[in-house]
């Protein structure tokens, strides 16, 4: 029979990584218990409107990397490819803003987008991220920014990142800025490639994004965003730059920085690595002060970010195999079928009180067991042959020192 493999750009994550995955979500749920932010379980999957309205219409997200389908109601169904969005429809559905305190919201989950795999980039992948809804001020952003920063540093990242910080201001003043853009690259739009010119019309700022050097060439002497500023856009960034100055939060003012989603308002920042290649991405986010509003809520700031848990493990060097010895594993070695129900009872007492404990499950030699204690990198090997079975007795094998003693199966705690 024809095996049936994984579909292109998901990918299992196997025992063998899933611990580094725990490891990065405790980093993730600590971090965010300190900053006081409550975690949120929103569905995968949500009405097509609800990212057509939000991450906008003429984004690459929504025209060409949605899985949607109509449902056998009719209703147009997507997988989410992002957490904003449902984030923000459940606050205004459950009318979270009413409180009048700022909302702290965190998520971790898996997210879906038809990309062209590679390395850093799958159509199933995964985020943590937090929002926080209800505050205009600048030390909301700062906030937003350093849980960011340190969960990055409890990664070990911090020394690896970049901060790319920019500011996209109201939308009157984009919109200006968007005109003079146009009129800047309309005389020059046949040197653009084909992408590029299909951003012109309709998603102008992403532009600006283009990877391409011929055409960041030409862009040098684009205008730019910052000229475009309103003084309280202005006030807001310069703010925030010395809340983060404060923090001893290192970033730099990039002013292609516009990111691919049409929510975001003033604030919006990067962290990128070295690590990943062209996937160098590692968390993005910023503020989207009309979002809520956008989707039926009462007028609510909000600000947030989110990042790819593949990324960060693949910067973090994660996947690896566990190497050192789990102080509390144990492996029970029984080699005589008449041995079974006390090596079942006893690993139920052992792990009643707390120890891990694997048994084999295949009748295996002696040999073939101890071998598999020392793989697994267990502590302590319990051992139960004929003599032992006959007086209820057990080895227990210190398989760091190698050395072993025999005691009564009634004193196995008092000698663990
Ligand atoms: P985003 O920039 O689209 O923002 O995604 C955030 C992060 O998710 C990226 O920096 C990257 O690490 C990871 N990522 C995105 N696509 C993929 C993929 N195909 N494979 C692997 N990793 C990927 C958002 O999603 C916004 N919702 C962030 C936000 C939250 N803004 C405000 N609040």
């Amino acid at each position: 029979m024809n095996q049936i493999k994984s579909i292109k750009g998901t990918h299992d994550i196997l025992p063998s990584e899933s611990r580094k995955w725990q490891e990065l979500e405790k980093i993730v749920r600590d971090a965010c218990s300190l900053h006081g932010y409550g975690e949120i379980r929103t569905p995968i999957i949500e009405k097509t409107p609800l990212f057509q309205r939000s991450v906008g219409q003429e984004t690459d997200i929504v025209t060409k990397e949605m899985y949607s389908w109509d449902d056998r109601d009719g209703a147009n169904i997507t997988l989410r490819p992002e957490l904003t969005a449902s984030v923000a429809r459940s606050f205004v559905q459950h009318n979270l803003g009413i409180q009048n305190a700022t909302q702290r919201l965190y998520y971790l989950g898996p997210l879906f987008r038809r990309e062209r795999p590679q390395k850093g980039r799958q159509r199933q992948f995964h985020q943590f991220g937090v929002e926080a809804f209800g505050s205009v001020y600048p030390e909301q952003d700062a906030e937003i920014i350093s849980i960011a920063w340190h969960i990055l540093s409890k990664c070990g990242l911090g020394d690896d990142v970049k901060l790319h910080l920019n500011s996209l201001g109201s939308e009157e003043c984009r919109i200006k800025y968007i005109d003079s853009l146009k009129d800047f690259i309309s005389p020059n739009i046949n040197k653009f490639s084909e992408t590029s010119q299909r951003r012109f019309s309709k998603n102008t700022l992403r532009i600006l994004d283009t990877k391409s050097e011929h055409e960041k060439i030409i862009l040098k002497n684009a205008p730019q965003i910052a000229d475009y500023l309103t003084d309280e856009d202005t006030d807001h960034f310069n703010q925030l730059q010395n809340y983060l100055t404060a923090l001893k939060i290192p970033f730099e003012i990039n002013q292609k920085l516009v990111r691919g989603l049409d929510y975001y308002s003033r604030t919006v920042f990067e962290f990128t690595t070295s690590a990943l290649g062209s996937q160098d991405a590692l968390l993005g986010g910023g503020r989207y002060d009309t979002l809520v509003e956008r989707l039926g809520g009462k007028p609510t700031p909000g600000i947030g970010f989110a990042a790819g848990m593949e990324r960060f493990l693949i910067a973090m060097g994660g996947n690896q195999k566990e190497s050192s010895i789990n102080e509390s594993r144990m492996f029970f070695v029984c080699t005589e079928e008449g041995g079974i129900p006390v090596t079942l009872s006893l690993s139920q007492k052992l792990r009643n009180h707390g120890k891990e404990i694997i048994m084999d499950s295949k009748r295996r030699s002696m040999k073939a067991q101890l071998r598999e204690a020392n793989k697994i990198n267990a502590r302590y090997a319990l051992i139960l042959g004929r003599d032992e079975i006959d007086r209820s007795e057990i080895i227990i094998k210190d398989l760091i020192k190698g050395s072993q003693k025999k005691v009564a199966q009634s004193a196995l705690f008092d000698n663990l």
